[in-house]
């Protein structure tokens, strides 16, 4: 008995352990490496990263993919969402050409006290950060072991070094300070700090956790230790004319209203970051990457730093100048959230270059591929899985399957939806229109008298089926009147109407097309007006011609939004700097900085130029008399007691494109030398006119920044401003003008304009109030048009200009083609499926507007055929079981 239940008893407990541990609906989901990175990733929190080894608090480097590369900028598309890596990229590379330019320039003795101060490096830092939420979470600039000469110490000489300086600025989480009654996250309060001071201080010692880039680290292939695996230690001079290049740009100075100091351009000469052609075989990128990291004890995130070198000569104030040679002495980064990075799950492919950890996680079916879509950053199903070449869409589902429905699908579901189904009896592409043979049986009144039928049965309100893509199927209702009348309803309906007023009359509002005449034909005008007004012809033109209509413009405010928050990020700096900066205060040995120096912006609006290829000019207009410089140190000149005041100062630079593979050539100019003032432009006195008077819609934005005590010190104390507040416009207060021809000998070239005000303390330090404009000429040939169907109310100039077919198709609009017609794909509808054999399975726009514009000219076309058919409808198939059966049934009924 007692052996029986025991084994009774046995046999249940295996029963139920079988039961619990069988397949689950969810057990076909395998641990892939998106779970590992996920578990790397919750194993470490802010509380005990401290305590984890290296190895832990960092990620493979594979984990982030399609990484910007400089020299593939140009001819590579990014997705929308990779537009913050490459806004990372491009920041990181302009703060490099910034710094390096303003220690070159200013490298005597005498510039010294004008180089940019304490509290310029953290603000620029904070202005990084601030003017990009949601893009950029931190930003540093790490200098080398004594390469840094302070110029806020009264206590330091001029030529003596710190061992270490390192500001960094990262976005704190503020949600629970006593000032935020929402207890809502702000995202404007920004942390700044001195990484050489506080916790661990030596990041460039091999033992640093925390910073991957700034350690002294070799390339782990190399045994003799010569090789940085990013840009320290540069020492040996390893790989020195590949990873320092000279730039030359020319400056046009002006010292009085209206005039210039010299007519032609002043060429400047500098060091800077590498720049490695588009054909280089041995490259050295100017910005690398790190792999992600815990950014532990400072913002306690994963993050990931484009990193970009400094360049100066060092060391720099020494009588031994054979000693002297360029060095890489600081590096920028430029932090962004790794989980903000858009991760990518489909297969290696092209588009796809591997490495990517990522690569495969997709859960698409085999008769289906994968296409990412972006804006889902580290998270699964930020893809789609589109029908493979001769398979449609079930009739049940509309368009690709989403990852993210396939994500969370129990077995069952997974294993029998998410199939497409193979087309049958696929058609190759017809050269041209194929000739319908009519057959002679039935007249062909006949055949049209029954389609007439069948639209009047099919949709008796509207004829034109094109105007209506998805058929109603409902039949015409007949009702009987009460003299037991058949009557039409529709037609009932119709003579319902009774007119209120003498002249009215019935109005039906058709509903609109999906392709518009009227919008093709204004494209037309559009580009065509692009295309003709050329460098040499713009100065004949009309002023209008020199315009597109603002609608043309459409998208530039999120397509170049990187370009436009670059030009914010002047203007939050300028805003901190102005409204914050008092050149006369003095902290103990902490001398307040000086005034900005003229050479400072424009090594600003130089650097904005030369870091993104897409900018082609960039500006910082002062307004009259707003802009004030320190006096020259040690003056006794009375005119100089206080400060000097200019009328103007408009220091702007631009792009001189080079069409071959060589460098862009850069210039700049002081606006206040050109002989109308650019105050009286129109822009400039509508931008001055919103934010003359009433700035209450300025957001504000907080500092924190923590200094070292003193020169030698590693103790973190706070700034004696602390925080730092201060008012600044946000992304939405700037303007984007509409698309205009610069015909100023300049740039020549069509552009799209970001203007946005910054402001400082009025002369009394009461008020703030209105000091000038930064503004940003990107090119417009890197906007992308949308031509496909919009409503009314969009402004885009393109919409409704998409030549799909409509009743089969659907359009959607294909990123990176720039301002060409043609960008655009048109997809089968539900319930249709793509009915050629070429490995496609979507229709090209461009492919659609040749034949079009082919069946205008009346030329031989095959506009017409590219039509998607109705899923599974055109097959002739023969059915084994059918035939078996007539023939079985039609020998009975021989015998
Ligand atoms: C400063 O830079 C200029 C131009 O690069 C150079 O000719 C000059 O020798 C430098 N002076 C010092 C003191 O470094
Ligand atoms: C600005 O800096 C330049 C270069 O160091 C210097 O020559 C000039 O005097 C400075 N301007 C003022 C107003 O201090
Ligand atoms: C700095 O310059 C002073 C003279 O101006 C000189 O006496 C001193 O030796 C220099 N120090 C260094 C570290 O070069
Ligand atoms: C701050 O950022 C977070 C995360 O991006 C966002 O959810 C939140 O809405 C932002 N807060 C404000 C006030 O914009
Ligand atoms: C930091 O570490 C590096 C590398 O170990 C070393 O060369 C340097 O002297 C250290 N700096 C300080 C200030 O300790
Ligand atoms: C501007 O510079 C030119 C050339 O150096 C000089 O002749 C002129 O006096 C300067 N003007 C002023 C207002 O300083
Ligand atoms: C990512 O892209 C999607 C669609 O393109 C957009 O809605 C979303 O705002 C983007 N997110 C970011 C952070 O750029
Ligand atoms: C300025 O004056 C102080 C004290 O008179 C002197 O020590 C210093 O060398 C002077 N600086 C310059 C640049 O002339
Ligand atoms: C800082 O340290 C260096 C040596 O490490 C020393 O020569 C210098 O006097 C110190 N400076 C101060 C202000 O203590």
């Amino acid at each position: 008995m007692g052996t029986l239940h025991n084994t009774l008893t046995v046999a249940f407990w295996c029963l139920v352990a079988c039961t619990i541990v069988g397949a689950g609906p969810f057990s076909w989901m395998k641990k892939d490496s998106f779970d590992e990175i996920m578990d790397r990733m919750t194993a470490v929190t802010a509380e005990n990263c401290r305590s984890k080894p290296r190895s832990e608090l960092e990620l493979p480097r594979e984990a982030v993919s399609h990484v910007p590369v400089y020299n593939k900028l140009l001819s590579n598309v990014y997705f929308a969402n990779r537009s913050m890596l490459l806004h990372m990229h491009n920041l990181a590379h302009q703060r490099a050409f910034y710094y390096s330019f303003i220690y070159q320039r200013m490298n005597t003795s005498f510039d010294f006290e004008h180089q940019p101060g304490l509290m310029y490096l953290y603000m620029s830092a904070a202005a990084d950060v601030s003017a990009s939420p949601g893009w950029i979470n931190g930003s540093s600039l790490l200098f080398d072991n004594n390469c840094v000469y302070p110029n806020w110490y009264t206590t330091v000489d001029f030529n003596t070094t710190l061992p270490l300086f390192g500001p960094r600025a990262w976005r704190a989480d503020d949600y629970n300070e006593p000032t935020n009654w929402l207890r809502e996250p702000t995202n404007r309060t920004i942390d700044v700090e001195d990484y050489a001071a506080g916790r661990v201080t030596n990041y460039t010692a091999e033992s640093y956790k925390y910073a991957p880039y700034t350690r002294y680290e070799y390339d782990p292939t190399d045994s003799r230790q010569e090789k940085p695996l990013f840009w320290w230690p540069d020492n040996k001079g390893y790989k020195d004319s590949l990873r320092k290049y000279t730039y030359s740009v020319g400056i046009k100075f002006s010292n009085q209203t209206g005039k210039f100091i010299r007519e032609d351009y002043e060429g400047i000469p500098f060091f800077g970051p590498p720049q490695p052609g588009q054909s280089d075989k041995d490259i050295t990128l100017p910005v690398l990457f790190t792999k992600p990291y815990f950014d532990c004890g400072r913002s306690n995130r994963w993050i990931t730093t484009m990193t970009a070198p400094v360049v100066e000569y060092m060391p720099r104030y020494s009588t031994y100048i054979h000693l002297r040679r360029p060095r890489f002495v600081a590096v920028v980064g430029i932090d962004g959230e790794f989980e903000r990075i858009d991760i990518n799950q489909c297969p290696i492919s092209e588009g796809n270059d591997p490495p990517n950890t990522f690569a495969g996680t997709h859960r698409c079916r085999s008769t289906t591929m994968c296409e990412p879509i972006s804006g889902y950053g580290f998270r699964r199903g930020g893809y789609q899985c589109v029908c493979l070449p001769g398979y449609y869409y079930p009739w049940w589902h509309d368009g690709p399957f989403q990852g993210w429905e396939i994500e969370q699908a129990t077995q069952e579901e997974y294993e029998y939806g998410f199939d497409c189904l193979k087309s049958e009896e696929m058609r190759v592409v017809p050269i041209q229109t194929p000739e319908f043979v009519s057959r002679g049986k039935r007249s062909t009144d006949y055949l049209a008298n029954k389609k007439d039928e069948f639209m009047y049965v099919v949709n008796p309100a509207v004829r034109d089926m094109s105007a209506n893509p998805k058929l109603r199927l409902i039949a015409n209702r007949k009702r009987r009147n009460a003299e037991g009348e058949e009557i039409n309803v529709a037609a009932a309906y119709q003579q319902k109407f009774v007119s209120r007023y003498a002249e009215e009359t019935k109005h039906v509002r058709k509903k609109r097309e999906a392709f518009e005449e009227e919008y093709w034909h204004r494209m037309q005008d559009i580009r065509q007006r692009f295309y003709n007004i050329s460098k040499e012809s713009c100065k004949f033109s009309e002023a209008y011609e020199l315009y597109l209509p603002g609608d043309a413009g459409y998208g530039v405010e999120q397509q170049f939004e990187a370009q436009g928050r670059t030009a914010l990020r002047l203007a939050h700096f300028l805003s901190n700097f102005l409204q914050n900066i008092d050149e006369y205060e003095q902290f103990g040995n902490l001398k307040g900085d000086r005034r900005l120096n003229e050479t400072h912006i424009f090594g600003e609006v130089l650097a904005i130029v030369m870091g993104d290829f897409k900018v082609l000019g960039a500006g910082a207009y002062f307004d009259r008399y707003k802009f004030r410089v320190s006096p020259p140190v040690n003056t006794t000149d009375p005119r100089y007691s206080n400060a000097i005041t200019r009328e103007y100062f408009g220091p702007y630079s631009w792009r001189i494109q080079n069409p071959g593979d060589g460098l862009d050539a850069f210039r700049a100019i002081d606006s206040a030398g050109l002989e109308k003032p650019y105050t009286d432009e129109l822009w400039f006195r509508r931008m001055k006119q919103r934010w003359a008077t009433n700035f209450h819609a300025l957001k504000k934005y907080i500092d924190k920044p923590m200094i070292r005590s003193s020169p030698n010190s590693t103790s973190s104390i706070r700034f004696e401003h602390y925080p730092i507040t201060y008012r600044a416009p946000s992304y939405e207060d700037g303007e984007w003008s509409r698309p205009e021809f610069r015909c100023d000998g300049r740039i020549d070239n069509w552009v799209a304009t970001y203007s946005v005000p910054f402001f400082g303390l009025n002369s009394l330090k009461s008020q703030i109030e209105f000091k000038g404009i930064v503004t940003i000429d990107v090119e417009l040939r890197y906007l992308d048009i949308n031509q496909c169907p919009a409503d009314f109310y969009v402004a885009n100039a393109f919409k409704n200009t998409a030549k799909c077919d409509f009743r089969s198709q659907y359009c959607v609009p294909l990123p990176g083609k720039g301002f060409e017609q043609g960008a655009y794909k048109c997809e089968c509808r539900q319930g249709y499926e793509y009915p050629f054999k070429d490995l496609s399975w979507f229709f090209h726009g461009q492919t659609m507007e040749e034949e079009y514009a082919k069946k205008l000219n009346g030329e031989p076309h095959r506009y017409d055929t590219l039509r998607c058919r109705i899923a599974g409808a055109s097959s002739v198939v023969a059915n084994i079981a059918l035939i078996m059966f007539t023939s079985i049934l039609l020998l009975l009924k021989k015998w």
